[in-house]
């Protein structure tokens, strides 16, 4: 399952043109964070693919479909996309009739809707919120809420706006958890993120957008590590790389690349000998 994105341009109807001859492929399996200032266009990427909204020109392909001739309902088998405001997608009356409602529509055997939202559930720590209404969950939790009912359907490919906004420090860890779990079982997975912690964390491949643009794109190590890329995504370095920028301002052999903290442990071990 991949998706490929030729010379994409994309104009609203009141006239704000979104995105400007973006192009791009997604391979099978791959992980992706799409980062940017607020109104780069990611948001408006990423609606491509699934169809919910469509090139003004140029096109989108999911595997072979041309998302020009494809319906969203036909999409919705195997794209899972998970709105940055959770009110767009949560409308039921209790949570689990919410985290049923996708597979129980495709007609998955009861089993298999039971046995699959169990896991989900657990891991995004939703069991004692099953019979209260979303709408009177906090916003992290309603988050979590939407992303478990999209990840019940288990998509061949996960499209997350934001996934980590609003959540916790224990809670964040666990959907990094997840979404590392899913990738390795071979589902491609893009998300949009402001978190360069998270992003450092989980090290994904990144594709940085300003004005409606594709930037850069490259490995998290690289992008995160580019003083000119920040500048222009409105992005501060990671905490670990800020620390060995300082170092490296006394100590200028010291390496500038580093965005996780156990290479800072071993940078640190080694440059002390
Ligand atoms: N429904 C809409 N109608 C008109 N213009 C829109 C609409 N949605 C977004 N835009 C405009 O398109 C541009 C890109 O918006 P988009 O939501 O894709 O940005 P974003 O990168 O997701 O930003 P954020 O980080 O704030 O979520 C912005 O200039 C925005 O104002
Ligand atoms: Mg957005």
């Amino acid at each position: 399952m991949s998706i490929t994105v030729k010379n994409l341009d994309y104009t609203y109807p009141s006239g704000v043109t979104a995105l400007n001859n973006v192009s791009l492929k997604i391979n099978k399996g791959e992980y992706i964070a799409i980062m940017g200032a607020n109104g780069a266009g990611k948001t408006t990427l990423i609606k491509h693919f699934n169809g919910l909204l469509k090139p003004t020109k140029g096109h989108v392909l999911v595997n072979d479909i041309d998302t020009i001739t494809s319906s969203v309902a036909e999409m919705a088998k195997i794209v899972g996309f998970v709105f940055q405001n959770p009110d767009h997608q949560l409308f039921l009356t209790t949570v689990e009739e919410e985290i049923k409602f996708g597979p129980t529509n495709f007609d998955f055997p009861e089993e298999q809707i039971q046995e699959d939202m169990e896991k989900v559930v657990t891991f995004l720590n939703l069991k004692n919120l099953l019979k209260r209404s979303p709408f009177s969950l906090s916003e992290g939790e309603r988050k979590r809420v939407a992303l478990a009912s999209v990840l019940v359907m288990n998509p061949e490919i996960l499209i997350l706006d934001e996934p980590t906004m609003g959540q916790d420090a224990i809670q964040k860890r666990n959907i990094a958890k997840m979404i590392n779990e899913l990738n390795q079982q071979g589902r491609t997975i893009t998300l949009v993120t402001h978190d360069v912690e998270f992003v450092a964390e989980c090290q994904p491949r990144v594709v940085a957008m300003t004005e409606g643009r594709v930037i850069a794109d490259g490995m998290a190590k690289d992008v995160l590590t580019n003083l000119e890329i920040l500048a222009k995504t409105k992005l501060r370095p990671p905490q670990i790389t800020a620390l060995a920028w300082e170092i490296a301002n006394q100590e200028q052999s010291f390496p500038k690349d580093v965005i996780t903290i156990s290479e800072m442990k071993t940078n640190l071990l080694e440059f002390r000998r």
